[in-house]
């Protein structure tokens, strides 16, 4: 963590986001600037066009240098779309340490082994996360440092991408003039803002729907178990309303910010809406009810999908804390209410709990800011992977 800077980028489909923090001695983050603007090249959460991308990258990068007024080298990016998989795998090694005590090497050594997978030329690793840890055949919580042992096992998720669109995303930092510290499933992110422990451990499934796609992940007993990632999001929504109501993109995206809800949400009911049709064909008024018939059945369809995939998991009947929406169209006004009664979840809007930048608690900046915070816990581990991660659970309480 080169001058304890720790940026966060986020490549969505229709924003890339960078956000600029520093870590003081003492352990406080201190959120400096954030950098946007509207994403070039990328489909789906995935970077089809490396040249303008890049170049979209440095426009949100170096606009966050010049408001904290400093030059950023290394950022944490994110990484979505649907060569995403994930599996589970386990390890098992001999405690090497004195006394029967198991130390912070023999858990490096038992994650080494967990991540022994045998994967096609064209795929690797982003994440190895673990899940729980056995002592001599004994389930046990997340930190097995310095209990009595012999045995140490340990199950963990892994979670890979296609070497092509990993190397697409980290050719466009490097192009834009940076250094990539890492990828990191945008999900996962997400998660680390907005979720608590506490709904970890009970069983939560995280939801970002944002423009391209929709991320899931399932954790349960403070582990990641399950993670997908489905290729639909807000911009369909937002090609339904111009093809419903024969406009333009950028009017029908104009009409779903500012009258866009489900029939769960009472309000503007009887709204009148003025479109413009495409190509200068003049204009003529809808009823908000017209627009929510085109709205509605395509977030019931993503809904369908998000379900789909938590019966596929497996944990669907073990979400005691229920579901946490995140990205843009979380803001959809009744969405919550539909997940809840479409799903059977109970169902919170997920928000970073941010004192500074008031602007950052949206959900639709989950994944930068969750960057930002897996970049002080991976370079935390880096540097001293002896100190057990105490002080990064102190940090990150603080957005609780
Ligand atoms: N108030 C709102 N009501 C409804 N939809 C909204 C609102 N604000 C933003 N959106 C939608 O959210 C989507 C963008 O969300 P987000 O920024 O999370 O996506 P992204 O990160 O760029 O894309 P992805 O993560 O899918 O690659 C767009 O489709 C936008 O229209
Ligand atoms: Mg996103």
């Amino acid at each position: 963590m080169k001058d304890n800077l720790v940026v966060g980028l986020d490549i969505g489909t229709t924003k890339i986001c960078a956000l600029v923090a520093r870590l003081s001695e003492e352990g406080h983050l201190k959120i400096l600037s954030v950098g946007k603007c509207s994403s070039r090249g990328v489909r789906k959460g995935m970077v089809t066009d490396i040249e303008a991308t890049s170049q979209a990258v440095k426009e949100a990068v170096t606009s966050a240098e010049l408001s904290a007024g400093l030059k950023v080298k290394g950022v944490w990016v994110s990484i979505a779309g649907d060569h995403i998989l994930a599996q589970d795998n386990r390890g098992f090694v001999k405690a090497t340490g004195e006394d029967r005590t198991i130390t912070a090497k023999d858990v490096e050594a038992v994650m080494e082994e967990a991540s022994q997978l045998v994967l096609p030329p064209d795929r690797e690793i982003i994440h190895v996360l673990p899940q729980q840890f056995t002592i001599d055949g004994q389930n046990l919580v997340k930190q097995p440092v310095g209990m009595k042992g012999t045995h140490l096992g340990v199950g963990v998720h892994v979670v890979t991408a296609s070497s092509a669109w990993r190397g697409n995303i980290e050719n466009c930092v490097r192009r834009a003039g940076y250094e990539s510290e890492g990828v990191v499933l945008q999900s996962l992110a997400s998660a680390m803002a907005t979720v608590h422990p506490e709904e970890e451990d009970l069983g939560v499934a995280l939801v970002d729907i944002g423009g391209g796609t929709t991320d899931l992940a399932i954790f349960l007993r403070e582990g990641l178990r399950f993670s997908r990632v489905i290729p639909v999001g807000g911009s369909h929504i937002t090609s339904d309303i111009a093809v419903g109501l024969h406009t333009t993109r950028e009017k029908a995206e104009e009409i779903k910010l500012k009258y866009g809800f489900l029939s769960q949400a009472t309000m503007r009911r009887k709204e009148k809406i003025r479109v413009e049709k495409i190509a200068g064909r003049g204009s003529y008024t809808v009823e908000s009810k017209d627009l929510v018939r085109i709205i509605q059945p395509r977030v019931e369809e993503i809904l369908e999908l998000v379900e789909k995939e938590l019966t596929r998991s497996g944990y669907r009947e073990l979400l005691s804390a229920g579901m946490v929406l995140t990205g843009g169209t979380s803001l959809l006004r009744g969405i919550r209410e539909l997940a809840e009664d479409q799903l059977g979840l109970p169902t919170k809007i997920g928000q970073a709990h941010l004192e500074e930048f008031q602007e950052l608690t949206s959900p639709i900046y989950a994944t930068v800011v969750g960057l930002v915070l897996y970049g002080i816990k991976r370079s935390e581990e880096l540097t001293s992977k002896e100190r057990l991660g105490v002080r990064i659970k102190e940090w990150l309480k603080e957005f609780f």
